[in-house]
């Protein structure tokens, strides 16, 4: 299976998740490419993709919410899996526009999402954000369970294996 992963991140702790998700579904036996979503021009020659993107303030980042409703119609044709990445744990990801999500999920029939812990450095932030976190006690630190990203990526996996999908 050739499968695109594409994860919209700001300071790289999304992106990584996409990475990890790249590395164990090549060390499945799929062929993965890693594109930043405002590079993609097309998803021809796909057959499946994996879409995330770091939440920011409540949201989807636009580059992925961009990409999410370009490539629309393509999606639908093919098995997609979201992912988003924040601080926000249950319940309060509930906070992170859960409407927004469902409304990605139905337009491009999303076979899942899931919600990962995040990764906040003060120090690579900018003087807005700083404010934006302050405001919101965000916690600093790494709180991604790159284990369960690599369960996560195992499952995609095992669902590929079981489904017939054309180019
Ligand atoms: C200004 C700012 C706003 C944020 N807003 C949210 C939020 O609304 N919900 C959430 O779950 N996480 C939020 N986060 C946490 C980020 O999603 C988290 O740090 C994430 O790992 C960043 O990913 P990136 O390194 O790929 O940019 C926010 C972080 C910053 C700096």
């Amino acid at each position: 299976m050739r499968v695109l992963v594409t994860a919209a991140s700001r300071h790289g702790g999304t992106a990584e998740i996409g990475s990890r998700v790249a590395a164990e579904l090549i060390a499945r036996g799929h062929e993965v490419e890693v594109v930043d979503p405002a590079q993609v021009k097309t998803l021809d020659g796909f057959n499946a993709v994996v879409l995330g993107s770091a939440v920011y303030t409540g949201h989807w980042l636009p580059a992925a919410r961009e990409f999410a409703s370009t490539f629309a119609a393509d999606l639908a044709k093919r098995p997609v899996w979201l992912f988003s990445s924040g601080l926000a744990t249950a319940p309060a990801a509930a906070a992170n526009s859960p409407a927004e999500t469902r409304a990605v999920m139905t337009a491009v029939g999303a076979r899942g999402h899931r919600a990962f812990g995040g990764r906040l450095d003060h120090e690579v932030l900018n003087l807005a954000e700083r404010a934006i976190i302050a405001a919101a006690r965000g916690r600093d630190g790494d709180h991604r369970d790159m284990a369960a990203v690599e369960e996560w990526a195992g499952q995609i996996s095992g669902e590929l294996a079981r489904t017939a999908i054309p180019a």
